[in-house]
């Protein structure tokens, strides 16, 4: 038997099976919507090395959240301006075209994207793996036009159709082509060869907060509040658009240099004007509407921002269970939730507002929507304007020392041995269009 601190270390990985119409007892089939990590054998290698590095390589000179270098205060969360900013040009300019790398002043307006083009493997040359999760494996590459660095995440066609991921791996790609936010990460382009997928966006160097939060064990109310304050404006973003996200989880939420939040992985993110079926997720962090799959839409974010603030005041999930995810499942629709006592009462009070399975009162989801959440009492030194501008300092800085492309932040993972860039029969890419 795994031990907790053990289990708690492992990344977690998504729970999709579409529940349509043919599958109308979706309460007894529960047991048939556990994820399968065998079925994945990226993710099988990339799970089980993780496991195995219990801690990341360079962890025991990592700063803590809540060291004193980095100590949170209150005063992070309304005062001080900061440097932050994203300095954000496409692959395909050259270093010439747009030669300053320094973050952009903070009042400047959001630059349009000059460039979401197609891509291929020849533009850039390929570095290690950053990280590698239920569908894909995210590379580190290095543009051969401007030298500057991005992500590439990669997804094997055969593996997409095989675990019927077609659509929502259409609309991650359709998703993050539409979003523009300080918080959420930058898609650049994308194309395809015989065999994969390819998306490149910009490298946020900081690492996953997950990271952070396991080596912190639990984060002090500050540091907590800063983080769900940054993730409840890319919610109400996301939400305005009609886009729910989906995948909420410290796993999908990295930090840029300057210690601000960008959400990855829109691999559930779907457009969604009113209510929608799909069990999809990560078994922590589902809603028990989505768990009993009775329609569902918007409020499902909401509930996992509320397991999202659990965890991180607590270290832990509040439905945690270290058997299968059938057990976490009946834990949600339980509905107890133990508060620890450490937690302070407008938290509590936050969270048992969040974390309800009664829609007519979850917070979020009510008339005044997200505006609810960001009236809390526990938000109330936030200043939320000034946040959306990252004028505001971040509670950990992440000690990139290398420069641009120090992925020093992010886990080893096993390198994937496949070429890219292959040509030659494709079963697969008309089911891909937009790619
Ligand atoms: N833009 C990025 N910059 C740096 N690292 C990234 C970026 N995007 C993703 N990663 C890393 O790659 C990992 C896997 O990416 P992603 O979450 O998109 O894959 P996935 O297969 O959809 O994940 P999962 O199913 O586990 O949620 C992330 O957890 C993160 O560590
Ligand atoms: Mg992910």
């Amino acid at each position: 038997m795994p031990s907790l601190g053990g289990l708690l270390k492992k990344r977690r990985t998504k729970d999709s099976q579409t529940l349509s119409k043919e599958l109308p007892q979706a309460n007894s089939d529960r047991s048939d919507h556990s994820s399968n990590p065998d079925a994945n054998p990226d993710k099988a290698e990339g799970q089980g090395a993780s496991m195995q590095s219990a801690e990341p390589s360079q962890g025991s000179s990592q700063h803590h959240a809540h060291s004193s270098n980095n100590a949170a205060s209150i005063n992070n969360l309304i005062n001080t301006p900061a440097n932050a900013g994203s300095s954000t040009q496409s692959p395909a300019h050259t270093s010439n075209a747009t030669p300053s790398t320094q973050p952009q002043p903070q009042s400047q307006p959001r630059q349009e994207r000059t460039t979401r083009g197609k891509y291929s493997q020849g533009d850039f040359m390929l570095q290690r793996t950053l990280g590698t999760g239920s569908f894909g494996r995210v590379h580190l590459v290095q543009s051969k036009h401007n030298h500057r660095f991005y992500a590439m995440k990669v997804l094997k066609k055969a593996q997409v159709v095989k675990m019927k991921q077609i659509e929502h791996t259409n609309d991650e790609r359709r998703m993050l082509n539409r979003v523009r936010h300080p918080f959420l990460v930058t898609l650049w382009g994308t194309w395809q060869d015989s065999r994969n997928l390819y998306m490149v966006m910009d490298f946020v160097e900081g690492g996953e907060l997950f990271s952070l939060l396991r080596k912190s064990q639990r984060f002090p109310n500050p540091v907590a509040k800063f983080y769900a304050a940054e993730v409840t404006l890319a919610l109400e973003y996301l939400h305005h658009h009609q886009i729910i996200y989906r995948d909420l989880k410290p796993e999908n939420l990295l930090l840029d240099r300057h210690g601000h939040l960008k959400i990855t992985d829109f691999g559930f993110a779907k457009d969604v004007p009113d209510i929608t079926w799909t069990l999809c997720g990560t078994p922590d962090y589902l809603a028990p509407e989505v768990v009993s799959s009775k329609g569902y839409n918007k409020s499902v974010d909401w509930w996992s921002l509320g397991i999202l603030i659990f965890e991180m005041l607590c270290g832990f999930t509040p439905f945690w269970d270290s058997g299968s995810p059938v057990k976490i499942y009946e834990n949600i629709l339980r509905g107890r939730v133990k508060y620890p006592p450490y937690l302070h009462d407008d938290a509590v009070d936050l969270l048992s507002q969040l974390i309800t399975a009664d829609l007519t009162k979850r917070l979020g989801n009510l008339h005044g929507g997200p505006q609810d959440v960001k009236n809390h009492a526990w938000f109330a030194e936030v200043t939320w304007d000034r946040l959306e501008r990252k004028d505001i300092d971040a509670p950990y800085i992440p000690p990139i020392r290398g420069g641009q492309g120090d992925a020093s932040q992010y886990d080893k993972y096993p390198e994937e041995t496949e070429h890219y860039g292959v040509e030659g029969e494709d079963a697969y890419g008309h089911l891909f269009p937009d790619f």
